[in-house]
């Protein structure tokens, strides 16, 4: 290999990114569309490639309209070609743009090899396709081990160089491993870490429970990663099936995230320490209300906990006794300081400790019992906002 030794000016700036489908798609790069079997990516996919054959914006974000090349290799033509159909209805668009659209499998049911890549290569030079599909990377290449990351490399490789060669997006569909108790999406793309690292951009497609979405057909698509553009939040998309047509929409998700037991408890403890602001809450009564109040475990509280004082919402305060007993202190002001209050001197038997010491107390045992010297919150428990 011979190297070459250039300097910033005489490198000079890259051409601006060209969007086949904006921010998610990039001419000239790899971009991989993973998902589970059956989840929808050939569907969503020939409504993108009708989007762009007719420059409508999908989703949206904007396209750029060309020409497409749909390699597939996983099922054959007179399945994929019905989900254009329906496409071109449910999009509202004329037929006749599935004339740009080339479509192209293996004459002898083989897969992808050097004279099929530069064949590809040849016609999306001669058609100016801005769009190759492979439809999908695990039936294009089957002899490939997933978990090999040479032979891995050597295939994201080769698409790298036709996505640059011929300025078109190459996106590949995948499969993704089967979700797991704990990660319900999935980790990523199947043998993923050569994968991902191929791509520019790795776009993952799921399913949400009906029960989530008031019993509707809705996916989600999030970025797993994307080197040219913004991440973003995961977006909700409907499929709507109307007569023989198809459409996707957006469509807004639910805030899991609200629900979750962690949100839950962090934001009781907030609550419950500015409810009491300028009063030093011992860390066992204030775990005890949340857990009680919630009916969350220890442990999330915990977190919780670390979480609002890493957030700067709230100080760990060390209370002087056996055990070292450690307190929380809401950060905003009491909200109407008695005169009384503002003349009395501050409180010396309590120290405030960095927000990172409070991993040491967490280790402390917090049913020892709190020796307090600072007083305990008001009386008007029932007032609080939960
Ligand atoms: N006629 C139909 N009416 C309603 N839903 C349909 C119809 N045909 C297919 N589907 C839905 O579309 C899904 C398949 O979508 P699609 O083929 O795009 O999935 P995929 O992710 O590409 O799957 P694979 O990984 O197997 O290629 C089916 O699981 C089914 O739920
Ligand atoms: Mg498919």
């Amino acid at each position: 290999m011979s190297l070459r030794f250039r300097t910033v000016s005489e490198i000079g700036t890259p051409p601006p990114i060209e969007w086949v489908w904006e921010n998610r798609i990039a001419r000239g790069y790899v971009t991989m569309l993973g998902g589970a079997g059956g989840v929808g990516k050939s569907a969503l996919v020939a409504s993108l490639e009708v989007a762009v054959l007719s420059g409508q914006m999908f989703l949206g974000g904007g396209t750029i309209q060309g020409p497409i090349i749909h390699g597939d290799f996983d099922t054959d033509a007179r399945a994929q070609i019905p989900w254009l159909e329906r496409a071109v209805v449910g999009q509202g668009v004329s037929r006749d743009v599935l004339q740009h659209i080339t479509y192209v499998d293996s004459e002898s049911g083989g897969f992808m090899d050097e004279a099929g890549l530069a064949a590809l290569r040849a016609h999306a030079i001669e058609t100016g396709a801005v769009l190759i599909v492979i439809d999908a990377f695990t039936s294009a290449f089957p002899m490939i081990r997933g978990n090999d990351a040479g032979e891995v490399m050597q295939v994201m490789a080769a698409f790298r160089a036709l996505a640059k060669e011929t300025n078109a997006a190459v996106v590949i569909l995948d499969h993704t491993p089967k979700p797991m108790a704990n990660m319900p999406e999935g980790r990523g793309l199947l043998g993923s870490t050569i994968k991902s690292a191929g791509a520019r951009a790795v776009h993952l497609l799921s399913r949400v429970k009906p029960s989530e979405v008031g019993g509707q057909d809705v996916l989600k698509l999030e970025a797993h990663k994307n080197n040219l553009a913004a991440v973003g939040e995961p977006v909700g998309v409907l499929r709507v099936w109307e007569g023989d047509g198809l459409r996707f929409e957006l469509y807004e998700l639910p805030d899991a995230d609200q629900n979750m037991p962690s949100t839950k408890a962090r934001k009781a403890l907030e609550a419950y320490l500015d409810d009491r602001a300028g009063t030093v809450i011992p860390r066992k009564e204030l775990f005890d209300q949340i857990i009680t109040r919630l009916n969350v475990s220890e442990r999330t509280v915990k977190r919780a906990m670390a979480e609002v004082v890493s957030d700067g919402a709230a100080q760990v305060i060390a209370l002087h006794g056996r055990g070292n007993p450690v307190g929380y202190k809401s950060v905003l002001e009491p909200a109407d300081p008695g005169p009384l209050d503002s003349l009395t001197p501050p409180d010396s038997s309590v120290e405030v400790l960095a927000p990172n010491q409070n991993s040491v107390s967490d280790s402390i045992l917090f049913d020892s019992p709190p020796d307090l010297k600072s007083p305990v919150g008001p009386k008007s428990f029932e007032e609080e906002r939960w």
